[in-house]
């Protein structure tokens, strides 16, 4: 069995994966996002100090697997510095006083493999990944070649929603709360500009969009609310669609798959499921509860890694907050 731990944002987590059957015999999550709510937003060191709490707390049910265990997992890449180092420390105690290896996860790897959990897929596959801190297309042949070939200029998708819904002072996530307001709103209420739309770039953008729904909410009322997420939401979704639209000319797909904490919003699943009809491709989605961060996730491509005897010795592991994939 692997443990896998994963304190990259503002989740802690760890979960215990079988090796031979390669199912998730543990899993438990301690969110944080009441306590950054009131913030609009993560704060750095707040997350540390609860990953602190939380993370010890979780692995006292672990120990009667203690004996089973074969590697530590844990993610080191990227995320922020501060809560990385929370979940790498307990990793390397871990793997010392147990002695057995660890195995550093990429965490962009991860939620590709949240396809994995509870699940049966493969590769090779086009992945739209939209969380709190990437928008990426990836081409995916297999556990190590993984090759990225959009991203986004600025703000990421999944906090284009956040930042939206802290104008409207509605909270942290904003993703959820968004997607459920536009479910009472027009979407053709407002127009909102479809980012970089002239451009022949496929490339993503979200700060002219947050822009225009900041310009329009100083103007609203809260009864406008609805409409302004509907609105937003058609924009942001539609810029995804635009642009892989424009990929799709020159790379049609044949496997398509959504990961990432946003990859939860069933408009977006919607669309895309519009968009790769005439293509006739596959779509993998994962479980709605892997969507967001979690160690189930990084668990399932530890066992890969397992397999392929990809270690990391004690004193290289370091984390890296700003690695791709
Ligand atoms: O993958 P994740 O848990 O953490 C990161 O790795 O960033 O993604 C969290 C992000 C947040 O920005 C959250 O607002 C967004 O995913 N999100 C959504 C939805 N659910 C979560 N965005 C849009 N619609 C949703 N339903
Ligand atoms: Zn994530």
């Amino acid at each position: 069995m692997i443990l896998a731990i994963e304190s990259s944002c503002d989740d802690s987590s760890i979960s215990i994966t079988d090796i031979k059957t390669k199912k998730l015999v543990y899993h438990k999550k301690i969110s944080q996002e009441l306590e950054h709510s009131v913030y609009g937003g993560v704060v750095p060191e707040l997350a540390s100090r609860l990953h602190a709490e939380a993370l010890p707390k979780i692995l006292q049910e672990c120990k009667p697997y203690f004996k089973e265990l074969k590697a530590i997992a844990v993610t080191t890449a990227p995320g922020l510095n501060v809560t990385l180092v929370e979940g790498v420390t307990m990793a390397k105690a871990l793997c010392l006083s147990l002695n057995i290896p660890l195995i550093a996860v990429n965490h962009l790897k991860g939620h590709i493999y949240s396809l994995f959990i509870e699940k049966e897929t493969s590769f090779p596959m086009t992945v739209l990944l939209v969380s709190g801190g990437h928008t990426q297309v990836i081409e995916v042949t297999s556990l190590e070649e993984m090759e990225m070939v959009a991203t986004t200029m600025d703000d990421s998708f999944g906090e284009s929603f956040d930042k939206v819904s802290k104008m409207m002072e509605l909270g942290y996530p904003g993703g959820p709360v968004i997607e459920n307001l536009a479910k009472e709103g027009d979407e053709d209420r407002y127009a909102m500009p479809l980012p970089l739309s002239q451009s022949p770039l496929i490339a993503f953008s979200y700060s002219g969009l947050k822009n225009a729904v900041r310009l329009v909410s100083l103007e609203a009322k809260k009864e406008d609310h609805p409409d302004i997420a509907a609105s937003f939401q058609k924009a942001a979704v539609g810029h995804l669609i635009q642009k892989l639209k424009k990929y799709f000319k020159t790379n049609p797909p044949k496997h398509f798959a959504i990961v990432g904490g946003a990859s939860a919003n069933l408009y977006l699943r919607d669309k895309i499921e519009t968009l790769l009809k005439p293509f006739g491709a596959r779509l993998s989605l994962a479980e709605l509860k892997y969507c967001s961060d979690n160690a189930a996730m990084i668990g399932r491509v530890a066992i890969e890694m397992f397999e392929k005897d990809m270690f990391t010795p004690l004193d290289e592991v370091k984390t890296e907050p700003r690695t791709s994939l």
